[in-house]
């Protein structure tokens, strides 16, 4: 049966980062719609550009776009086994969609990281992310060791184009308003399981990894 997670929680609750882990400890590939987005945008493709004005500016991108790129994405070989959901869905219609392409054999679980905003508002704001790797990390909770330098793989580190505190507060603004009810969505199917994502990133590994059930 394929195994299906959905890592779901606001923006800068610790998705990517977790999400890498999880990942390996399930054997099934991370999904990351936004990195899929910021993938097409450094290619220049068409989807990148489409979704460039949107990312920038806090707002999700529209249902139709996501779901093409997304589907397209999990029906390729190595997500038959599964796949782990990061940042998709975030909004009911999206969370519909994917319920109307899962087969009846997919064991689906919802992963809610529960981080509170202040905390959100302090991790965006000293995140740094690889342009060559994607590897996730923070000035002070996770500094590089050597400055700008990317401690998996020496590249460059950045910081995100939406990381401004103009964009965060409109990305918090938008999961209060569009993404939290899935919490209700799920809930009702009784699939939810909440973790408690302010502790350190260990602690919250083992709570998702014990939920997840992967090891078993
Ligand atoms: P996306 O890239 O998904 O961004 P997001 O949901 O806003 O989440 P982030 O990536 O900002 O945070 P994260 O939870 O991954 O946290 P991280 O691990 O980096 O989406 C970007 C945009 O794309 C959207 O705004 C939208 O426009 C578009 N988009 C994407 N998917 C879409 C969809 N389905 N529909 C429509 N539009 C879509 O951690 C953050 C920081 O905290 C890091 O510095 C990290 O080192 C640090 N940290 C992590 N955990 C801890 C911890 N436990 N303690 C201390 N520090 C920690
Ligand atoms: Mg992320």
């Amino acid at each position: 049966m394929a195994k299906v997670i959905i890592l779901l929680g606001p923006p800068g609750a610790g998705k990517g980062t977790q999400a890498v882990r999880l990942s390996a400890e399930c054997s099934i590939p991370h999904i990351s719609t936004g990195d899929l987005f910021r993938e097409n945008l450094k290619k220049g493709t068409a989807l990148g550009l489409q979704a460039q004005e949107y990312m920038e500016a806090g707002k999700l991108v529209p249902d139709e776009i996501v779901l093409d790129m997304l589907f397209d994405r999990v029906g390729r070989k190595d997500c038959r086994p599964g796949y782990l959901l990061d940042g998709f869905p975030r909004t009911v219609p999206q969370a519909e969609a994917l319920d109307r392409r899962l087969g009846a054999d997919t064991d689906l679980l919802v992963l809610n990281l529960e981080v509170a905003d202040e905390t959100i508002v302090e991790r965006i704001g000293g995140r740094l992310q690889c342009k060559a790797c994607g590897n996730i990390q923070h000035r002070e909770f996770d500094p590089p060791r050597k400055q700008g330098i990317c401690d998996a793989c020496g590249g460059e580190l950045y910081t995100r184009k939406d990381d401004t505190a103009a964009v965060v507060r409109e990305r918090l603004r938008v999961y209060h308003e569009q993404t939290e009810p899935l919490t209700a969505y799920y809930g009702a199917k009784g699939l939810i399981e909440t973790v408690d994502g302010e502790l350190s990133p260990d602690a919250v590994f083992r709570g998702l990894a014990a939920r997840a059930g992967c090891g078993d």
